[in-house]
């Protein structure tokens, strides 16, 4: 017998509303086990509205969103970020991620708080990540608020794997790089995905660079998906470039 394994996320007819207005509807994707997957379109088109009710910061006004851990399938619409953590997503929101007051290893231990209870685990952690992120290693006892753009984004994502995710959320983590840090952070999630067997839903503005490292896209227009497909299908398309001209 064939048995259907769940996606790891599965956002059904979702629809989010901020009173009257309607950020988007009819809002239907998936994340299955080992992909990344891009969220993408012009500005406005509602992806961090939608990202942000995935996330639980929004109560989605209707439809579905659901997480599959492995063993049971979770309705997570409008879940408080600790439980959120407890059951494998890590939220990497776009900005004022990082706690500026705290050096580089206190903010990983934040990001650790909800699940290691033990400080050995803690410490395990960290050392396993400074590894990934060497740029973040050398400046451990320095103040989040005094790092660059481009590590204090580096920082944000190694906190949301401190707690060992299963799903990692991310919008829009190229926001503001130089080309430089924003070819390193795409090489990073691309490894965090292969190598750690981190599933990823990211929004990105950076099309090219997303759709390099995604496997597949689902692609907006204003308060809706467009269309979806293979990374491939959807960077050689004619439909992408309507998409953000609005033709
Ligand atoms: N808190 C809010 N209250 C009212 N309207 C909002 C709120 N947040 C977003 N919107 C509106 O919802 C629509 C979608 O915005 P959203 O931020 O989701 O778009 P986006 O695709 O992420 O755009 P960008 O690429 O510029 O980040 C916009 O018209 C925006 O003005
Ligand atoms: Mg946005």
């Amino acid at each position: 017998m064939k048995t259907v394994v769940p996606p790891v996320l599965n956002v059904e007819n979702l629809e989010v509303r901020y009173g009257a207005v309607v950020a988007a509807t009819g809002i239907s994707l998936t994340v299955h086990r080992g992909e990344v997957v891009a969220l993408l379109g012009p500005n406005g088109a509602g992806k961090t509205s939608v990202l942000h009710a995935i996330m639980g910061f929004v109560k989605p006004a209707a439809g579905s969103v659901s997480f599959f851990d492995g063993r049971y399938v979770h309705d997570i619409a409008g879940l408080e970020a600790h439980r959120m953590a407890h059951l494998g997503i890590a939220i990497v929101p776009s900005a004022q991620v990082v706690l500026p007051r705290m050096v580089v290893e206190e903010n990983l231990e934040v990001g650790g708080l909800f699940l290691l209870h033990d400080r050995t685990e803690v410490h395990r952690r960290m050392t396993a990540l400074f590894e990934r992120f060497p740029v973040l290693a050398q400046r451990r006892k320095q103040y989040a608020a005094t790092l660059s753009g481009g590590e204090q984004r580096q920082l944000a994502i190694a906190r949301g794997l401190m707690a060992k995710p299963k799903l990692m959320l991310l919008d829009e983590p190229s926001l503001g790089l130089a080309p430089m840090i924003l070819k390193e952070i795409f090489a990073l999630l691309r490894r965090i995905n292969r190598e750690d067997g981190v599933d990823i839903l990211i929004v990105e503005q950076n099309v090219n660079k997303a759709l390099e490292i995604a496997d597949r896209a689902y692609v907006m227009r204003i308060g809706g998906i467009d269309f979806s497909g293979t990374s491939a299908e959807v960077a050689e398309g004619e439909r992408l470039k309507d998409a953000y001209l609005g033709t």
